[in-house]
């Protein structure tokens, strides 16, 4: 039974196979991309790319990295691109349809957005562009700069500030308040959130000593506790309420990646009661 099956398909296959080949016209068969030196290095004198290497700095709460190449075709014949191959499923890149003509003389671009999600530090991608002529590899580096130092404060704003909070622990998101406190968090989970949120008070030079080191914690932690005080924070205290729900900035995902990140780089000093 399945052997029949699989006969009825190769036949039809076959039939197929047939039948397109017939129903070439010959003078497209001469135009028909050519695959065999797709392997092999694109030889000097067939294109002129305006760089092989591109370089951007960037800052470290942009999402996407864009590169343009611009190429010609300085050959006395037409040049087909075949395929352009990212080394990374987080570039993609943006060009007319595959296999893509280029006639002699004429000029290319081709666009590369990487997405930056989750890094940080320098990052080298590269970019396999694969023609009838040979293949080359494009490279990306991307320098994701780091954030930018906390800002100094004065006694006067730091009472300022404690002042305020202890009014309303939500003023943080506030007013003037947000431009020191209130990063851009949109599509930020985990550690560049951490960073871009929570480090300003926990992780300040100068904090008040009311706000404590979290990676010295002697209370017992998990995934669990990490998820509840940033959600509600603490009432009555100057920690805020970071969730939605509350009037904090955060959704359930972001939480759900900050409580992960801080429960793998803190884990617990001090072992909770059940293991005790
Ligand atoms: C405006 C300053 C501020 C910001 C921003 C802030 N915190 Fe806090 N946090 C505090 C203070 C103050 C306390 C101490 C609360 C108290 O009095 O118990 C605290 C306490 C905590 C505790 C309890 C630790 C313990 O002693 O058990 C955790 C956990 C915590 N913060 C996590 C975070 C995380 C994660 C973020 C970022 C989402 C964050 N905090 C952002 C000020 C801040
Ligand atoms: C110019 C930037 C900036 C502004 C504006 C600012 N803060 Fe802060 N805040 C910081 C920094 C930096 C820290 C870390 C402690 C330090 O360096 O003094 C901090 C810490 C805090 C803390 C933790 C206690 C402490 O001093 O360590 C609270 C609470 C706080 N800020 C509340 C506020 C409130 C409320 C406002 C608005 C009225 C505000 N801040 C405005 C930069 C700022």
């Amino acid at each position: 039974m399945i052997s029949m099956k699989l006969n009825i398909a190769l036949f039809a296959a076959v039939t197929f196979l047939c039948f397109t080949a017939a129903a070439q016209p010959s003078n497209s068969m001469a135009t028909a991309p050519d695959y065999s030196h797709a392997n092999e290095p694109l030889p000097d004198g067939v294109i002129n790319w305006d760089a092989l290497l591109k370089t951007v700095d960037i800052s470290n709460d942009q999402q996407v990295a864009q590169f343009t190449f611009l190429f010609t075709n300085v050959s006395p014949s037409a040049i087909t691109v075949l395929t352009v191959h990212p080394s990374c499923g987080c570039t993609t890149a943006e060009l007319p349809p595959v296999p893509w003509l280029i006639p002699a003389g004429t000029n290319g671009q081709i666009k590369l957005t990487v997405n930056l999600q989750g890094k940080a530090g320098t990052l080298f991608k590269s970019v396999n562009v694969a023609t009838d002529k040979g293949n080359k590899n494009l490279m990306l580096r991307i320098n994701i700069l780091p954030p930018p130092p906390l800002p100094e404060m004065t006694e006067a704003q730091r009472a300022a500030g404690i002042a305020a909070a202890k009014i309303d622990r939500q003023a943080v998101f506030k007013g003037d308040c947000a431009s020191c406190h209130l990063k851009k968090v949109e599509g930020k989970y985990g550690q560049p959130l951490f960073a871009a949120i929570c480090a300003i008070c926990h992780e300040a030079k100068n904090r008040a000593t009311m706000v404590p080191d979290l990676h010295n914690l002697q209370v017992p932690t998990s995934e669990e506790f990490w998820r509840a005080w940033i959600t509600v924070g603490k009432e009555g205290s100057l920690m805020p309420a970071f969730a939605t729900s509350q009037g904090g900035p955060l959704n359930d995902l972001q939480i759900a990646s900050l409580a992960a990140y801080l429960n793998a780089t803190c884990p617990s000093k001090v072992p909770s009661a059940a293991t005790k």
